[in-house]
């Protein structure tokens, strides 16, 4: 059973950034670099990852699954349902997982998960970067009304250092059962706390627009979305995704 090796920091750029550092110098798989706060976070798709400092969890896990490149979207799936299930364990929350990996309380986002890699071959280790707002009462105006914050949804405090390291003791679990029993076992249970199937969705796929309904994911963890002139459409990542068609 692998253990997290947690290694903390003050101020890093990006706890990505020193994880992918370390891996490439030989680290070993499970370790978990933790920040008090980051000055360059980053987010899915060239966004930035704003924090307060001291207020998340910024952690970044070094794994080194041997996956051929097409499969480490994978390991976005496994943080995804290990957060949701550390919140749930934690401080009672019930979470929704909305495709491909954003962690959800409510409709407001509470998690954000980027995985990288240091090397396309399937001898690249993977880094695993996992934010999570915990004491944020407030957030910037443009993200004031899709953000929340473990203290928001609890109303008391939290302490950062012991929601992340549990975390990180719930991802290496669930990225052990992911080893040992493959890939089926970890979507079937994060079927059970996707979000929006049936719903009308839109996206962008590679520039191009897609409205459709949710089907659900299929067994690579692609979504399917069925457009209104009935073609089925298998999504393996997409560059925008709203629940509400402009
Ligand atoms: C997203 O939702 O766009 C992904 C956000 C990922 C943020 C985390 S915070 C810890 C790690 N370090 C980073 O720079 N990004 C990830």
């Amino acid at each position: 059973m692998l253990r997290p090796v947690f290694v903390y920091f003050e101020v890093v750029s990006s706890t990505n950034d020193v994880g992918l550092e370390l891996a490439k110098t030989g680290a070993a798989e499970g370790t978990v670099v933790v920040a008090h706060s980051q000055y360059a976070g980053r987010g899915r798709r060239g966004r930035v990852w704003l924090d307060e400092p001291g207020s998340s969890v910024l952690m970044s896990a070094i794994l080194r699954p041997r996956l051929p490149s097409e499969r480490l979207h994978e390991l976005s799936f496994v943080a995804s349902l290990a957060v949701a299930e550390s919140l749930r364990e934690q401080f009672g929350l019930q979470c929704a997982l909305k495709w491909p990996n954003d962690v959800l309380v409510g409709s407001r986002k509470i998690c954000g998960i980027l995985v990288e890699t240091t090397g396309a071959s399937s001898e690249a280790a993977a880094v695993v970067g996992i934010g999570v707002n915990v004491n944020q009462t407030e957030f910037p105006s443009e993200i004031a009304e899709e953000a929340t914050s473990i203290a928001l949804e609890t109303g008391s405090r939290q302490d950062v250092r012991a929601a992340a390291e549990k975390m990180g003791i719930a991802l290496l679990n669930w990225y052990d059962a992911y080893r040992l029993r493959g890939f089926k076992e970890i979507l079937d249970r994060w079927r059970t706390y996707m979000c929006g199937v049936g719903t009308r969705a839109e996206m962008m796929v590679s520039k191009k627009r897609i409205v459709g309904e949710i089907l659900g994911v299929d067994e690579h963890g692609r979504l399917n979305l069925l457009d209104n002139a009935g073609r089925i459409h298998s999504i393996p990542w997409a560059d925008y995704f709203s629940f509400r068609p402009l």
